[in-house]
């Protein structure tokens, strides 16, 4: 039987960026899911999956939007019997959900032998999250799942949706660590910072924060973390490609501060665990993904990610990650 697999992300910097056409640098990790299947007789889209019990809410919601926008995109109607499984922490801003999204729909297009370019696969996954959903979410974790590369981050242009693979130097590992807080965006207060930034587009004459400059920005604390953001992803990669990994590390302390304090998504349990991580010898520590709860990413010395997991294990769950290769059926 077939076997589709998409990864997870982490986003090393560049968070609440990518709704308002900016830069982010996610790269796609060595969690998974992965859908075994067979094309049906008929055309149902028969989905269980080992981790949620059947008849689940929102797995009928994401089966059902898959079903709407591929069908718009000209999918004959082709049924498939999927059985989903995952090494995706849920709840925990890793992007499982991008994952089951991307990984239902190629399977559903590849059943139907609709060739979907992988720009538009994150593409549908992404407009299969929002209907399924209701969260006008960004299209990073899409993007990351289906164009991960392994040894490498993606320099996404959230305007242009070029991805420009950046490697990741041996001087270091990527440490993520869940801060135990477990959120869902439509619980929190995404939408509302989304609008928030739409809106100081808006003031300013512009369809998106991308263009605005600093000085546009300086009383207003949402959009102000939205231009100063991309401007640290952009340093960021100056950074690594220099070999500073120093400086790449500053630049993730400075962004977990404007989330905390300009663009307020940060929470008490994510503030104490990247200090932890610094504590612990971190170049870097912040968020990651939308915040509210969640993981953090810390940029470890080589050798360290493994022995400060363990260090952290009694109070967290803490793994080192590794960049892989994007969605692909097996
Ligand atoms: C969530 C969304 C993304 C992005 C991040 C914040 O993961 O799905 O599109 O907006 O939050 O960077």
């Amino acid at each position: 039987m077939p076997v589709t697999r998409a990864p997870g992300r982490v986003n090393l910097i560049g968070d609440h960026t990518d709704y308002q056409e900016g830069w982010c640098l996610p790269l796609a990790i060595d969690r998974e899911v992965r859908i075994t299947w067979s094309p049906r007789g008929d055309d149902r889209l028969a989905v269980a999956s080992v981790d949620v019990p059947d008849g689940d809410p929102q797995l009928a919601r994401l089966v059902a939007a898959t079903r709407e926008v591929l069908r718009e995109r000209g999918r004959a109607d082709v049924g498939v019997d999927a059985r989903i499984r995952s090494t995706i922490l849920i709840g925990a801003g890793l992007s499982s959900s991008a994952a089951v999204e991307v990984a239902l729909a190629l399977t559903v297009a590849t059943a139907a032998q609709l060739d979907l370019p992988p720009r538009d696969l994150a593409l549908a996954a992404q407009e299969i999250e929002r209907r399924a959903t209701g969260v006008p979410c960004g299209v990073m974790d899409q993007m990351a799942s289906v164009f991960g590369v392994a040894e490498h981050a993606l320099l996404l242009d959230c305007r242009s949706l070029a991805v420009t693979p950046v490697p990741l130097p041996d001087s270091i590992e990527i440490l993520v660590v869940h801060s135990g807080q477990v959120r869902t965006l439509q619980a929190s207060a995404y939408a509302e910072r989304r609008a928030a930034c739409d809106a100081a587009a808006a003031r300013l004459g512009l369809v998106s924060l991308r263009d605005a400059k600093l000085a546009d920005v300086l009383h207003d604390p949402f959009a102000r973390h939205v231009v100063s953001e991309n401007a640290r992803v952009l340093g960021f990669v100056d950074a690594l490609g220099a070999g500073d990994v120093r400086r790449a590390g500053a630049l993730m302390n400075e962004s977990h501060a404007s989330l905390r304090d300009d663009f307020r998504v940060s929470t008490r349990a994510l503030d104490t665990l990247v200090a932890r991580l610094l504590h612990e010898g971190a170049y870097g520590a912040r968020l990651t993904g939308a915040g509210f709860g969640g993981c953090a990413v810390a940029l470890m010395p080589a050798g360290r990610a493994v022995p400060v997991a363990d260090v952290l294990a009694g109070r967290y769950r803490a793994f080192r990650v590794r960049a892989t290769d994007g969605a692909r059926v097996e």
